[in-house]
């Protein structure tokens, strides 16, 4: 039987193969996109019930009913089972004029940062690569824009897994100069960071995607600093700080996916931040690693002191990832890290489930897919799970805002 990689009388080489492959997979990817969100392969945000949206605005959901009634909510869309089917935008709407109606109440509809609070910064990193750090960024980054929060995700990854779960994949859909690099560049190709955001299907949620190209700051950095291109304020591990504070007035929380490794790149997105959570599996091989990693960090915060540079953390924190909590090794593990690190360990940890996997097939996070997707009791089970990881890193931006949680 011939080979299906056979080009014509000649089998390609090994080495051929590489790029054979690669354009192979690209093509695959693109037809599956394309079959999956027919007919214009864009991604929408499903809509929600009733129940969900009274519960994601805080309200009682006969409160919702009510504002129906009244004919203040006209905007949101009867089915044909004559059940009202909110959008993310509808749920914002509402939020606004429950504000307005109530304004003692204001922060609690539209937690937005007030005049004088800070936009929060937060990083997710760790070098060991699978330890859930996309799995984490996309759930905080869809939780926190239910909320009624502007977000902006930043994909710092080259393999670019953010992105792709934002439907974006990376060699077809994000050009030349189209990612962070493109905005923190030392030559004069360099562009402002608002021309590379873009806005996504999720209302209130922007992101700067990712692919290769990334990688160029890892190899342009050491010829910049030989050149004397990367000293005083241009030093690279200024250079995301620098640039935020172009868009930083237009977002609540910016959150940085970061590659698995601690590289440059890495190491301005952790310089920048505010919040460094670190996520950990539960299991003495993972930690060791981390613990690596956090020797690494802590040579490196030396370097950028004596360089005359300072990290500024609010808060460090660990994110126990993909538990299972009936498993006894992982038990002793997590056990561990907790008498080790008290508080700084999430009291919630993110457990491993079927429903993160198979909303990960659909590139969708557990926010996005319907219990009829993935079992009602698998997705609960999921959702309180990763609502209680959530929901302690949403009271950590609260708090430092100065506000009650
Ligand atoms: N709680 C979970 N339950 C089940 N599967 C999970 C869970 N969290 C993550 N996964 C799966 O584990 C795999 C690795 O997760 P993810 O891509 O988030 O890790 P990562 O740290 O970003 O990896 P990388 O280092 O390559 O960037 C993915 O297939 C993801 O779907
Ligand atoms: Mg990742």
């Amino acid at each position: 039987m011939e080979d299906p990689q056979d080009q014509g009388q000649r089998r390609l080489t090994p080495t051929e193969k590489i790029t054979q492959y690669a354009q192979m997979l690209s093509a695959q990817q693109h037809t599956l996109r394309e079959r999956l969100y027919a007919p214009d392969a864009e991604k929408d945000l499903r809509t929600f019930s009733g129940p969900e949206a009274a519960s994601w605005i805080g309200i009682p959901e006969s409160t919702l009913r009510q504002m129906d009634l009244d004919g203040e909510t006209p905007f949101v869309q009867r089915q044909a089972n004559g059940r009202r089917a909110f959008s993310l935008e509808n749920i914002n709407a509402i939020r606004h004029i429950l504000a307005e109606k109530r304004p003692r109440e204001a922060l609690k509809f539209m937690p937005r940062r007030q005049p004088g609070e800070k936009a929060k910064i937060l990083a997710v990193s760790n070098f060991k690569g699978g330890s859930a750090k996309t799995t984490t960024s996309i759930h905080l980054a869809h939780f926190l824009a239910l909320k009624g929060l502007r977000v902006l995700a930043v994909d710092l990854d080259p393999q670019a897994s953010l992105s792709a779960l934002f439907n974006c994949q990376p060699e077809f859909d994000v050009g030349q100069n189209e990612t962070l690099w493109a905005a923190i560049r030392y030559d004069d190709e360099r562009v402002p960071l608002k021309q590379v955001i873009r806005k996504t299907y999720f209302d209130g949620l922007d992101l700067i995607p990712a692919n290769l190209e990334l990688q160029e700051f890892e190899h342009s950095t050491p010829t910049a600093i030989v050149s004397g291109q990367a000293r005083g304020e241009n030093i690279f591990y200024k250079r995301i700080a620098n640039v935020l504070t172009e868009v930083e007035d237009n977002y609540d929380v910016i959150i940085f996916d970061t590659p698995p490794q601690l590289g440059y790149l890495t190491l301005a997105a952790l310089f920048a931040a505010s919040g460094l959570f670190i996520t950990v599996n539960s299991a003495m091989i993972d930690i060791a690693s981390m613990n690596q990693f956090l020797l690494m960090l802590s040579d490196i915060k030396g370097v950028i002191e004596d360089s005359g540079g300072e990290m500024n953390l609010d808060y460090l924190r660990f994110i126990i990832t993909r538990y299972r909590d009936t498993d006894a090794p992982q038990q002793l593990c997590s056990s561990f890290l907790r008498n080790l690190f008290g508080e700084d360990v999430l009291t919630n940890a993110a457990i491993e489930t079927t429903a993160i996997q198979n909303a990960g097939l659909q590139k969708k996070s557990i926010y996005e897919v319907r219990a009829g997707d993935i079992g009602r009791d698998t997705l609960k089970r999921a959702l309180e799970s990763i609502n209680g990881v959530n929901e302690e890193i949403y009271d950590l931006v609260k708090q430092s805002w100065g506000r009650a949680t």
